[in-house]
């Protein structure tokens, strides 16, 4: 809990200083995502606010509120609010997922659900929450339920492309898609395609729905959406190099987890295609993950000039986020609103900085 606080407390505060506050907002979101994940059986109630009490910053229901206060609404509107709650039992629902696929053994600074319990109960606890945005989504109108639909299947796909790569991976060595005839250039775009279908789907629905919810007009509607699809890549783009720089604790998850299930992200792409087939990279990535060897690959991949242009990548995504909130004209947008998602764009960044 205490991290989740911390977090929130923090993103909400500075955010306040730059733009709206969504303290009250946020501590009535808290209530309603609560009152969602009960159920009959006790276990899934346990293994339901498991992740959701450990911690988590988010970062979806804000920019939902966010958007939603650019139209001028207040963020403890109840349709905001529910939108908010879609969004992060989507989320989670993923967490519960990617966990198990990723076979990740630390979430939000606690134990993985699948550690604690079992990929059983962790696979029906995410598909539980998924049920249970699926039922709130409904009150929120066809509309809003097919987009959430169609974001749904769009992270669904970009798991598996994910996936697709990594077994390629597994079987041919590090640098397995040149053999299969793709060049650095199709494998880097084949990456950037995962991120846009795993993760900045679902930040551009947020801000699609705020804008939505919100009675904005279509010019503002897409705007925000562009602006969530930036911001959500340099999202990812930030995590990517997390996994490879950050260090255990900091981030509630045990960094090298893409390298060791063979997961090439940008920074890894870079560093190889600059060392070459020949070079201990790409030795070390093609070998079995035992021993040493992640350590070693990490500590290659920290000293090499491919992380700056990883971040450099994930800053080109935040600028053009930046450059997106630009479009909306003075008369549809309210200003501390939109500085309120500016703060969030260089949030996303900074922690990589
Ligand atoms: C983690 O998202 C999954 C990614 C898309 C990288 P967050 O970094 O928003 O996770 P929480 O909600 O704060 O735990
Ligand atoms: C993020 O995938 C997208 C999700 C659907 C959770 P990752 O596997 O890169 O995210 P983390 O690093 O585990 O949070
Ligand atoms: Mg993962
Ligand atoms: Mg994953």
């Amino acid at each position: 809990m205490a991290i989740s606080q911390a977090a929130i407390d923090d993103l909400a505060r500075k955010g306040a200083a730059r733009g709206v506050d969504l303290r009250p907002a946020l501590a009535a979101f808290e209530g309603r995502l609560q009152r969602q994940v009960t159920a009959d059986l006790p276990l899934v109630t346990e293994a339901s606010r498991y992740l959701l009490d450990a911690g988590g910053k988010r970062f979806r229901p804000m920019l939902v509120l966010l958007a939603g206060a650019v139209g001028g609404r207040d963020p403890a509107d109840d349709r905001l609010l529910d939108a908010a709650v879609v969004v992060e039992l989507v989320h989670l629902s993923t967490l519960y997922h990617d966990d198990v696929i990723d076979a990740a053994d630390t979430r939000r600074g606690s134990p993985s659900a699948h550690v604690r319990w079992s990929n059983t109960v962790a696979i029906l606890t995410g598909d539980f929450l998924l049920a249970r945005a699926s039922e709130l989504s409904a009150a929120l109108g066809v509309e809003v339920t097919r987009m959430m639909a169609r974001t749904i299947a769009d992270l669904c796909i970009g798991q598996i492309r994910e996936v697709q790569a990594s077994e390629q991976a597994r079987h041919h060595g590090a640098q397995p898609l040149a053999l299969g005839g793709w060049g650095s250039e199709a494998r880097r775009e084949h990456h950037l395609r995962v991120i846009d279908e795993k993760t900045a789907s679902l930040i551009a629905a947020s801000c699609h729905l705020g804008a939505l919810l919100s009675g904005q007009g279509a010019r503002a509607v897409d705007t925000l959406t562009r602006y969530g699809r930036h911001l959500g890549r340099a999202f990812q783009l930030a995590d990517d190099v997390l996994d490879v720089t950050g260090r255990p604790g900091e981030s509630g998850k045990s960094p090298g987890t893409d390298l060791r299930e063979g997961v090439h992200t940008l920074p890894v792409l870079l560093a190889l295609e600059a060392e070459g087939p020949r070079s201990e990279l790409a030795g070390l990535l093609a070998s079995r993950p035992e021993g040493g060897r992640d350590q070693r690959a990490l500590t290659i991949l920290r000293a090499h000039p491919a992380m700056e242009l990883a971040r450099d990548a994930a800053r080109l995504e935040a600028a053009k986020a930046t450059r997106a909130l630009r479009a909306l004209g003075p008369d549809d947008s309210a200003e501390a609103a939109v500085d309120g998602l500016a703060y969030l764009t260089d949030y996303a960044i900074d922690r990589v900085r």
